[in-house]
């Protein structure tokens, strides 16, 4: 159990004992680490249901603790805050706690959920550019973070794959090429032979049509409705459509994958809109049978709105009036496959705070139809834009979508320079300089995204991101490393850990305080969905450690009592930070 959790367990019981809530005793980390290490504040609210003054009530439950293990002294503050100084011996206890477990004292939660992340999310056909990243960098930290916490998770890519898009990009290609036999209605594979093998087609090739096609579509009301019977016909089995779409398909994932694999980013599943294809049919005609769905002017419809709606949530459309289905129709059915097939307890969806009002609506429906049962919780994971420095969507120089890969490779470009300018591994074999400056760049990138907290907007900024000094990924990669060196010289030197004894420098207390909230940051780091915890925590971490280091020293300490439980500190320290940067889905080199 957590120094923190232990600490509210005897509070908890004082309370109690007065006859108030046991909620009361939570404590929680000091707001004044100068004065107290950790705090409660329950007297003020139990003086209030009480009716009671809240220092009379902080003054009998401190009385009443008799917890001299675990702390030290307690003080009552101001109305009734009370102040908490732990026991050396009880800061010992919980940093060899950490210190012995595979999972840093982090226990696993008593009831584990199955939760699915749906992130990255990318149309098929298309190129990953920035628009995919704070999808892909976010929902990979939360899939982690839940993970850790001992929950069952699987991470869903979610292709869109089955809705107008595919359609659109069909009848773009029967115009370029229209020789193709995809196109010819009476062809027949058991007469004809099977369709081609190799795909017409390559991801750049889909990449360059999509936006024409999209332009054409918006342009002119024929092509749109060809691009609305293909997506039909496709929906409907048409043999030719489907063979090309599996084309589609399977070069989209080839390059997309590539881009996830460069990012780090891996996924369980990769399924998509169409892997629920089958479900699609029945759910409508099952809605419309009880009722729950309604036709309203060709289209199949479910209301969705309620009294209270301040703003009006329009209905969510199951069907066009030509009877093709849409993105809300295979987001409602992934919902059905989800809770019957993958058992979800909870689904979190990791997508542009843009689509808020698709999600209220899909959910809505779910509940309302109870595709969703209603322990089953469904959650839009929202976030902001990546702009660029004019304060707008961050875009290239020519006023284009930046491809993630060249994205890639700019942050690297910039790790490189850096690198140079810091004369950080300097003189290394090339190839092992190259891999450094691949972390340090990825680092950069997803440490300047997930230090915001993700309902922000944030602004691109290189230059910063990849700094090694200050709040940045490459500067907490710096400060692992370091640790790493001190503890393989200290191994050098003939030196070893021994058992931690009790802080006697203060910026070792401050740190050995810091490493014990481990369990409590991943807490709320979860309950948040918020991978901006873990990323500040680990940066104070980083500047505990280096105040500590330099206070400490360790490899000329003359008591080897004290150099021993030392290096047993900075050895915890490397392995909370090693797991904190895990969790945020970044890499340490071994040097730099
Ligand atoms: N493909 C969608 C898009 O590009 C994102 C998918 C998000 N996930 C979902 N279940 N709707 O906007």
């Amino acid at each position: 159990m957590s120094l923190q959790s232990m600490l509210s367990g005897v509070f908890e019981e004082a309370f109690v004992a007065l006859g108030t809530d046991s909620t009361f005793g939570e404590v929680v980390v000091s707001q004044r680490p100068e004065l107290a290490d950790y705090q409660c504040n329950g007297a003020l609210g139990a003086g209030n249901a009480l009716g009671r003054n809240p220092r009379v009530i902080a003054e009998a439950v401190v009385a009443s603790i008799d917890a001299p293990d675990l702390i030290e002294s307690i003080e009552i503050a101001g109305p009734g805050f009370i102040n908490i100084v732990v026991s050396p011996r009880a800061l010992i206890g919980a940093i060899a706690d950490m210190a012995g477990s595979e999972r840093l004292g982090v226990q696993p939660v008593d009831k584990p959920l199955t939760v699915v992340v749906d992130y990255g999310g990318p149309n098929m056909s298309k190129a990953l550019h920035v628009g995919h990243l704070r999808s892909a960098v976010i929902g990979e930290s939360l899939k982690r973070l839940v993970r850790f916490r001992g929950h069952t998770i699987t991470g869903d890519i979610h292709i869109g794959d089955w809705g107008m898009p595919v359609g659109q990009l069909i009848i773009e290609l029967e115009d370029r090429q229209p020789a193709l036999p995809y196109f010819k209605p009476e062809y027949d594979e058991a007469i004809d032979g099977p369709y081609p093998a190799d795909s017409p087609v390559d991801l750049d090739d889909l990449s360059d049509m999509y936006p024409v096609i999209t332009k054409r579509c918006a342009d002119d009301p024929a092509v749109a409705a060809r691009a609305r019977v293909a997506t039909f016909d496709l929906q409907n089995g048409r043999a030719g459509y489907l063979a090309l779409w599996r084309h589609f398909r399977n070069v989209s994932v080839e390059g997309q994958r590539s881009d996830f694999d460069a990012l780090d980013v891996e996924f369980d599943v990769w399924y998509g809109e169409s892997t629920v294809h089958d479900r699609l049919a029945p759910i409508v005609e099952r809605l419309l049978e009880s009722g729950q769905a309604r036709v309203s002017e060709g289209a199949v419809v479910i209301d969705v709105a309620r009294q209270e709606d301040a703003k009006e949530v329009p209905p969510l459309l199951l069907t066009r009036s030509d009877g093709s289905y849409l993105y809300s129709t295979t987001d409602l059915a992934t919902v059905e496959m989800r809770v019957q097939n993958m058992h979800a307890d909870v689904m979190l969806y990791v997508v542009d705070a843009r689509q808020g009002l698709h999600f209220e609506q899909v959910f809505r429906a779910a509940k309302n139809t109870g595709i969703a049962p209603d322990d089953v919780d469904l959650e839009h994971i929202a976030f902001g834009t990546v702009n660029g420095p004019d304060g707008k969507p961050f875009k290239t120089r020519e006023g284009g979508v930046v491809r993630l890969g060249d994205l890639i490779e700019l942050v690297t470009e910039s790790a490189r320079a850096k690198l140079d300018a810091a004369h950080i591994a300097e003189g290394y074999p090339q190839a092992e300089r190259e891999e450094i400056a691949r972390k340090v760049g990825l680092a950069a990138l997803k440490f300047g995204d997930l230090s915001n907290h993700r309902t922000s907007n944030y602004t691109f900024d290189m230059d910063r991101f990849a700094a090694f000094e200050g709040k940045t990924g490459p500067y907490l990669q710096y400060s692992a490393v370091r640790i790493k060196s001190i503890l393989r010289r200290a191994a050098e030197a003939g030196l070893s850990e021994g058992p931690v004894v009790a802080p006697t420098v203060d910026a070792e207390r401050v740190l050995m305080l810091r490493l014990v909230r481990l369990p409590e940051m991943v807490d709320r780091a979860v309950s948040l969905r918020a991978p901006n915890v873990i990323a500040e925590y680990a940066y104070e971490i980083a500047t505990d450690f280096s105040r500590f280091y330099e206070k400490c020293h360790i490899l000329s300490e003359e008591d080897p009592r004290r150099q021993a439980s030392w290096l047993a500190l900075v050895g915890l320290a490397l392995a909370v930070l090693d797991r904190l940067l895990d969790l945020l889905g970044i890499e340490i080199p071994d040097r730099m």
